[in-house]
């Protein structure tokens, strides 16, 4: 599994490489501040999960690329600016420095808005791809700008931070409302669009949209738990971040090992789901044993 990791995210890399934009040709700080921000590593997760998505409805085609580039794109910039002193203030992302440490607030600040915005100009190249259908990809395009909006990951990011500073201690609920839109969001955005460009039915999106969103949930929960368990060097970001900030967590409201328990409920179920596509026709195997492979995750 590990080697079947490492191959696909290789593959993604590759991909993410010919999208990004070229620092030769426009020598600009912000253009350097955006491709140091992404090349930095990460796991890839979301283009992968949004590839595998797509093959497991079978799709082929290079339609899915311009996307799965768009997406991390759209992570990477949400890290950015996570990052930010007036937000988490974390000074190593991905083993590096984070943007803002790097090239300044003020830098870092830009590279994320341009990483947003240069996510839907690759996004909108897939209309000139290989299998390209005019109203998939505009689906497409409306679920990548609704999950990483308001309504979606930015939403998440806003009730995130305004819970540093709330007066009544955070509830399950308000947790669950920020974990299911920070996280979830661009993990369902991922697995959906991949079913969509798929020409998945829309019974099938609802049943992805449902997976990712437990599969979102799972992973933020592992996110709070490693922040505690785990170590810089295998992280590549701060430990405690979350504490410095004054955060609730799952982990705070539940205890590790609760959390731990809940988290793999919650990841078994999104397998289930997943697997029962299978009646139809439909299977990924890699796609589960990754989604399996998450919950054990040491970074
Ligand atoms: C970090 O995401 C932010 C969360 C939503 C928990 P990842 O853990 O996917 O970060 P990278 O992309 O691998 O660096
Ligand atoms: C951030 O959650 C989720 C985003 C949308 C960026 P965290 O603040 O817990 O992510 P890390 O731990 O810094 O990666
Ligand atoms: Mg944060
Ligand atoms: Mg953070
Ligand atoms: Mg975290």
């Amino acid at each position: 599994m590990k080697e079947k990791i490492k191959e696909r995210t290789e593959a993604v890399e590759r991909i993410l490489n010919a999208y990004l934009p070229n620092e030769d040709k426009m020598a600009s700080e912000v253009v350097r501040a955006m491709n140091y921000s992404v090349n930095a590593g990460g796991k890839r997760l979301r283009p992968m999960l949004m590839s595998e998505t797509y093959r497991l409805f079978g799709g082929n085609k290079p339609v899915v690329e311009p996307f799965m580039a768009a997406i991390e794109m759209i992570h990477t910039y949400s890290l950015v600016h996570d990052d930010l002193p007036a937000m988490d203030n974390d000074e190593y992302r991905r083993g590096k420095k984070t943007t803002w440490a790097q090239y300044g607030e003020a830098v870092a600040i830009l590279a994320g808005d341009g990483l947003l915005n240069y996510a839907f100009e690759t996004a909108l190249k897939a209309f000139a791809c290989d299998g390209a259908d005019v109203h998939r990809i505009a689906r497409a395009l409306s679920i990548l700008a609704n999950k990483a909006g308001i309504y979606g990951m930015i939403g998440g990011q806003d009730a995130d931070i305004a819970a540093e500073c709330a007066d009544a201690p955070l509830t399950l609920s308000q947790l669950l409302y920020i974990h299911e839109h920070k996280t979830a969001a661009l993990i369902q955005a991922s697995m959906m669009i991949g079913a969509v460009l798929a020409d998945a039915d829309d019974e099938a999106v609802e049943t992805i949209e449902k997976a990712a969103y437990e599969i979102g949930i799972a992973f933020q929960i592992q996110d709070d738990i490693l922040d505690i368990t785990s170590t810089f060097e295998e992280l590549g970001k701060p430990i405690g971040s979350d504490e410095k900030n004054n955060k609730i967590t799952y982990v705070t409201l539940k205890g590790i090992d609760e959390a731990s328990r809940e988290q793999k409920e919650l990841s078994n179920h999104a397998i289930e789901l997943l697997e029962s596509f299978g009646g139809k026709g439909f299977r990924n195997e890699f796609l589960t044993d990754l989604v399996k492979s998450l919950i054990t995750r040491l970074k």
